[in-house]
């Protein structure tokens, strides 16, 4: 395996320039909105909340990888894919920041919210930014030898995933409010809100680096696929993650009554789905958390939830080979959704 292939050696190779093109974007010289800005830099870990520099929890940048990894993958140079890889980890953001506000998130990477710390309006403001500015990295593309054609399918991708993103989001908030989901629905929602924008990042490389369209295809099979599995794994972190790790609170899933699949689970289970909705139907507080941890035991629902987290994690490695061959062993992309099937974080 070259060096260039390595999993490691690829991130410390081009997540330094990414971070310099998702800088080059999120920028105004106009001292007037240097407070707009600086949210966005807070949220990524780039300053603090007095906007001073320094180096803060930034998120593990996994979309941005997958981007570079599958123009890599296919013989294409992840350079003339950095605009791209930047404009899905800004698209991401975007959604985390509006993602806190929408699920009551008091802590995200170890620190308080956007909205916790500027409120609600100024926070919603701040995501919309950077969910304009994510456009504008995509376009930044032609500047890096993208031609018109593709920027166009690259455009209808990165649109599609966004109308994704909302119909997922809608349905994960509507949701909290039904007494019983089944994992049909559940796996629709997941894909929506999470699977699409992996895939996106993975076909968007995929097609700068000239991929063919069953290449291309079945590198979005491996993206939906990890990113259910990596969505059942926030899913299972979010109510057995120690916080100290996940940088989130625990608890606020349950108490917010997320139909995550662990929840979901227990809910339809023959004995326990009746005695856990009635204490999700009444008023619920921390004190609950333990009686409810119980319930998912005895209906086995975390074990469930990693059997699923598993197969996907499969169905995932077999799309990943389809796409390169025997490559798929030793590719950084196969490195990449193990290490995710680990993940404390
Ligand atoms: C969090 O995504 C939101 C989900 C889709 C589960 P990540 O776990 O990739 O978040 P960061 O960017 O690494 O913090
Ligand atoms: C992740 O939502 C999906 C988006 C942000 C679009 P979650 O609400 O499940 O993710 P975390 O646990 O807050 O990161
Ligand atoms: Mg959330
Ligand atoms: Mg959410």
């Amino acid at each position: 395996m070259s060096e260039g292939n390595d999993f490691d050696s690829f991130g410390q190779q081009w997540l330094p320039l990414l971070e310099d093109e998702m800088r080059a974007v999120l920028t105004s010289q106009e001292s007037a909105v240097a407070e707009h800005y600086g949210m966005m830099h807070y949220h990524l870990g780039w300053v603090d909340e007095s906007l001073q520099a320094g180096e803060f929890g930034s998120g593990k940048r996994i979309r941005p990888l997958l981007c570079l990894m599958a123009c890599a993958s296919v013989g294409g140079d992840p350079a003339t894919a950095l605009s791209a890889a930047a404009a899905v980890e800004i698209l991401h953001n975007f959604s985390l920041i509006h993602d806190d506000i929408e699920d009551g998130d008091e802590t995200r990477r170890h620190r308080p919210t956007v909205w916790t710390l500027w409120g609600v309006p100024q926070a919603i403001n701040a995501g919309d930014g950077m969910f304009a500015l994510s456009f504008a990295a995509l376009l930044r593309s032609k500047q890096r030898g993208v031609g018109d054609r593709s920027l166009v399918a690259m455009l209808e991708r990165f649109t599609a995933c966004c109308t994704a993103l909302t119909e997922g989001q809608h349905l994960d908030i509507g949701f909290e409010d039904r007494e019983k989901v089944a994992v049909a629905d559940y796996l629709r929602m997941i894909e929506g809100k999470t699977a699409v924008l992996l895939a996106t990042a993975l076909s968007i490389g995929a097609l700068i680096g000239g991929a063919d369209q069953r290449t291309d295809e079945a590198l979005y099979g491996f993206g939906q696929h990890l990113g259910l599995a990596f969505q059942i794994q926030d899913d299972i972190l979010g109510i057995w993650g120690d916080p100290t790790v996940t940088g989130k609170a625990a608890g606020n899933d349950i108490l917010r009554r997320k139909k995550s699949l662990p929840l979901l689970y227990a809910l339809n289970h023959p004995t326990v789905g009746d005695p856990l909705a009635d204490m999700l139907a009444s008023s619920l507080g921390d004190e609950d958390l333990p009686a409810i941890h119980h319930l998912l035991d005895v209906a086995g629902a975390k074990a469930f939830a990693e059997e699923q987290l598993y197969n996907h994690h499969q169905s995932g490695l077999a799309g990943l080979k389809e796409a390169l061959g025997t490559d798929a062993l030793t590719s950084p992309l196969r490195s990449l959704a193990d290490g995710l099937l680990l993940r404390q974080a």
